[in-house]
């Protein structure tokens, strides 16, 4: 059986500024953990963080990540960042697809498959999110529209290895609300994404693919989570603001 590494990776969406950025980095590296020896930790900051994030950063195991990329390199796209932009920061990963962005700002499936692989194109890791929403689970409908994302939203990508493709399974009403996911609940649908993944590109690849669970991850059910199967790491919101939560949730899926 293929031996997956464990990524906690910290989405701090609209939050910290470059110093609180550089911060919170400090204080991680000086936590003493050997961060990265058993699980990758990424965090991502905002656009304007990530420079000093990358910086601060320097000299050890933290990945930093952007939480979005446009599709083309450059031109009249008001507001939004190239690949090339973030290669010239020194990030290494990208959030695309996250919830958040398909509610506010009218990310789609196919919006989606053109800034994954606008990432793969710029050696950016995406980090893929999906997930349905209370009303498409109350419906029953939890796996069509999981697969439809990863489908759609995976298409003609050509990731080229499994390690440059990272998933992120988030239920959107287990984002923010301190409703987690079931393990158990939680394992089905990764379990099932991999199966999906499996048909996209072949088990072996499927096997390599780590598939990240999100949504009230915090230090006190991150271990149950992550002894499932097909969990291989957190997508983690509020509880990676904060460095001790953080360092808690490292420490319980290690
Ligand atoms: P949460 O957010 O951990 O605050 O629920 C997760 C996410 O949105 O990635």
């Amino acid at each position: 059986m293929f031996q997956r590494k464990i990524v906690i990776a910290g989405n701090w969406k609209m939050h910290k500024n470059a110093a609180e950025t550089v911060a919170f980095l400090e204080e991680l590296k000086k936590s003493g953990r050997d961060l990265g020896a058993s699980c990758e930790v990424m965090v991502a900051p905002t656009f304007t963080s990530l420079e000093a994030g990358v910086k601060a950063a320097k000299g050890s195991n933290i990945c930093v990540s952007a939480q979005n990329v446009h599709w083309e390199d450059k031109g009249a796209f008001t507001g939004e960042i190239s690949g090339p932009m973030l290669n010239e920061v020194g990030v290494t990963h990208v959030i695309i697809g996250h919830s958040e962005r398909r509610q506010y700002f009218g990310e789609t499936d196919l919006t989606v498959n053109k800034r994954i692989k606008a990432a793969i194109r710029h050696n950016l890791i995406p980090v893929f999110c999906l997930g349905e929403t209370l009303e498409e689970r109350e419906a029953g409908s939890t796996f069509q529209v999981v697969k439809r994302q990863l489908v759609e939203g995976l298409g003609d990508c050509a990731p080229e290895s499994a390690e440059k493709l990272i998933v992120a399974y988030e239920p959107v009403w287990a984002i923010g609300t301190g409703k987690t996911a079931s393990p158990e609940q939680a394992q089905e649908v990764h379990a099932f994404l991999r199966l999906e993944l499996a048909e996209y590109r072949g088990v072996d690849f499927a096997n390599k693919v780590r598939i990240l669970y999100g949504g009230s991850v915090k230090p006190d059910n991150t271990r149950e989570l992550m002894s499932c199967p097909d969990i291989d790491g957190g997508l983690v919101g509020g509880a990676s603001l904060k460095v001790d939560d953080f360092l808690g949730i490292i420490e319980q899926a290690s």
